[in-house]
């Protein structure tokens, strides 16, 4: 019987271990050294002014919206405009920092639809936070004009977009994504593109974020233990305090993943994108709706590949049969007791979220797994339809 998961990570193991080598050889597996070689790395790749390595997306986001916050002076109370289609964590940041999340609904993208969030848009609002569902970017270049126009932040939750890439509409670069957002939080979770065990990156544009985002994740002080190490002389002890701040901050164990990461990322993703376009291509020519790719996202990262089932849970069972594990994201958040109040706000998520399957997607993935997959999505598909 087949065992196909909905994700499964790859690690180099030996190259990996090179670099944790040289961290228990010098004696060093905390803040500093593998952390600040995989934060140039990333600034490097993705071409973004500032990047500090965290312990994980969600720490990021709750850094990014206190930052945010605390520097432009928004009350308890003010609203940011968001998804109710994503995973907790995005919508968690907003109310550890007492604001509230205003729900916009979702494209054909699974992303934030710019008329939602207009719509959406009060005296209250300070913010929007975009999610790059599967590494797709939607509308996002119509959302970055929307917050121009309106003077609100963007925050940009691209945890499943290392290495996604598109064109710039005013420049017409192709780049990074990333570029025309406040801040962007990126997620290094183990089933992630870039898998460590559990860390991440935030990227602020404004370099003086970069510097307080430093101070905050470690405690609010305002020198790391590294850069004392380093430090010649006396008054290594000595420093201050800028705020309590969080223990929110990578190590170098998971720095030295990322590294290792980073280097096969296009590679990998290269070969996400070969298992999609065969799920594409096949699955659309046997009538099985599928979430498309924005012409604007010239290289998705392919996070996860889509499909829209009739009868979902019937659907699944029968994949299951077949040694298939698929997987859903998200159920529309409304559905929780928390954001009981929003329930049915945003009609097109509620109704795609009740019928969204993920398929399988990873480095482990043989091609023959693959047409496996879509032969069985095909059967089941037609079992259901009738
Ligand atoms: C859309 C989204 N946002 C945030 C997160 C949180 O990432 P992390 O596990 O790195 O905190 C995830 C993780 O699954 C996610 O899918």
């Amino acid at each position: 019987m087949k065992n196909i998961q909905l994700f499964v990570p790859k690690f180099r193991n030996d190259e990996i271990l090179e670099h944790i080598n040289m961290c228990l050889d010098k004696g060093w597996t905390g803040l500093g050294f593998k952390t600040v070689e995989i934060e140039n790395e990333w600034k490097k790749y993705t071409g973004l002014p500032h990047a500090h390595f965290i312990n994980s997306n969600t720490s990021g986001l709750h850094l990014a919206v206190k930052i945010l916050k605390d520097s432009n002076k928004w009350n308890d109370g003010d609203e940011i405009i968001t998804t109710p289609l994503t995973f907790v964590s995005s919508n968690h940041a907003i109310l550890y920092e007492n604001l509230n999340p205003v729900f916009a609904d979702v494209d054909e993208y699974l992303c934030l639809d710019p008329k939602s969030v207009e719509s959406k848009i009060t005296k209250k609002t300070k913010a929007v936070l975009f999610v790059g569902m599967g590494g797709n970017t939607g509308e996002l270049h119509k959302i970055i004009e929307i917050c121009k126009k309106h003077k609100l932040k963007l925050i940009l939750d691209a945890a499943h977009m290392a290495g996604t890439f598109t064109k710039n509409p005013l420049t017409n670069n192709v780049e990074h994504v990333g570029h025309g957002a406040d801040v962007t939080v990126f997620s290094f979770q183990a089933v992630k593109n870039l898998p460590t065990a559990d860390s991440g990156m935030i990227c602020f544009s404004n370099e003086d974020y970069d510097l307080l985002v430093r101070k905050l994740s470690w405690l609010g002080i305002d020198k790391d233990t590294y850069q004392r190490s380093n430090d010649k002389g006396n008054y290594k002890w000595e420093y201050d305090l800028v705020d309590t701040g969080f223990k929110y901050h990578g190590n170098s164990i998971m720095a030295s993943m990322a590294l290792v990461g980073l280097k096969y990322l296009d590679k990998d993703n290269n070969r996400r994108r070969e298992i999609c376009e065969k799920y594409e291509k096949e699955l659309t020519k046997n009538g099985i709706q599928t979430i498309k790719t924005h012409e604007d996202c010239v290289l998705s990262s392919r996070h996860l590949f889509q499909i829209v089932v009739n009868e979902r849970n019937k659907f699944m069972e029968l994949l299951n049969s077949k040694g298939i594990y698929p997987g859903v994201h998200y159920r529309d958040n409304t559905h929780y007791k928390m954001y009981k109040k929003s329930y049915g706000s945003c009609p097109n998520s509620l109704n795609i979220s009740e019928k969204l399957i993920t398929l399988p997607l990873h480095m482990n993935l043989s091609d023959e797994d693959v047409d496996y997959v879509i032969e069985q999505v095909i059967n089941v598909n037609k079992l259901i339809e009738g």
